[in-house]
């Protein structure tokens, strides 16, 4: 089996390589599709890093499984051996509406346990990367540097982000927890938003995540000691569709006394 070492370094490479792809093509003309809804999309771009990822997955990772979420992946029941989790355009709404502020994101998972993530936020050109094993890093064009844990703010001490419906639905008392935050902030990429929860601009994120919006985050969350649950406490499961509680452990005690 391929050693994980070379395995990160040639994923990086991909989700470069992507990256740069998906920035030329985000001011030209590319097909958009309704999935659900007028306010669920999916466009050309969306559906070819999707193809691209998992075709150069399987060659840089051979016998392993993958979870997409355009429906080019493999049908994943169970976390025994590698299992990869790929969101090819996160805030595809954004990369049609606002032509920026979007990632691209790839989780591993070994055995089940949360192994190397990555976030690429495509427009600041910066790749989050690392797990458990290895710390988490920023790279830029510049280089790269070690991320460390975030201070541990509670949540009057904190900017939060929530999920934009969740808050208008008023779900699980959410408005109290924003009104009780230092403020409120909503981006529209979940990618980004963790990544933001990572480096210590946010304090929480709160959203119903599918596989693919979560995985990465998770596994570098994991990394950095952050809390990451479902938004009654318990943990999450890696394959389901959870609301999802991202924060550091002082606004994460504060916001499940708040939520219903
Ligand atoms: C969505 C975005 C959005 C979040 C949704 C996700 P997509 O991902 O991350 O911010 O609120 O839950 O589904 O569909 O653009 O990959
Ligand atoms: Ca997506
Ligand atoms: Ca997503």
């Amino acid at each position: 089996m391929t050693e994980l070492k070379t395995i990160d370094s040639q994923v990086r490479d991909l989700i470069w390589a992507v990256r740069e792809k998906t920035a030329g093509e985000v001011h030209q003309t590319f097909e958009v599709d309704e999935k659900t809804s007028y306010k669920d999309l999916v466009t050309t771009v969306d559906k070819r890093n999707e193809r691209w990822i998992n075709r150069r997955l399987k060659e840089i990772d051979p016998g392993c499984r993958i979870v997409s979420e355009e429906g080019f992946g493999d049908q994943v029941n169970d976390m025994s051996g590698h299992v990869w989790v790929v969101d090819p355009l996160d805030g595809t709404m954004n990369f049609v509406m606002q032509r920026s502020r979007y990632a691209i994101m790839i989780g591993l998972f070994v055995d089940g346990q949360p192994s190397q993530g990555y976030i690429m936020d495509v427009t600041a050109k910066k790749l989050y990367h690392g797990g458990p094993n290895t710390g988490v890093f920023v790279q830029t064009s510049e280089g790269e540097r070690p991320l460390h844990a975030p201070a541990d703010k509670d949540l009057h001490d904190s900017l939060v982000s929530v999920n934009s419906m969740m808050i208008l639905h008023g779900d699980h008392n959410l408005r109290q927890v924003a009104l009780q935050a230092r403020g409120l902030r909503m981006y529209g990429s979940a990618g980004l938003e963790i990544t933001d929860v990572l480096a210590g601009r946010l304090g929480a994120y709160i959203s119903w995540l599918k596989p693919w919006d979560a995985a990465a985050g998770r596994i570098m969350a994991a990394a950095l000691n952050l809390t990451f649950v479902k938004i009654d406490g318990t943990p999450a499961d890696v394959l389901s569709s959870n609301s999802v509680l991202i924060a550091t452990n002082n606004a994460a005690k504060d916001i499940l006394r708040l939520v219903k």
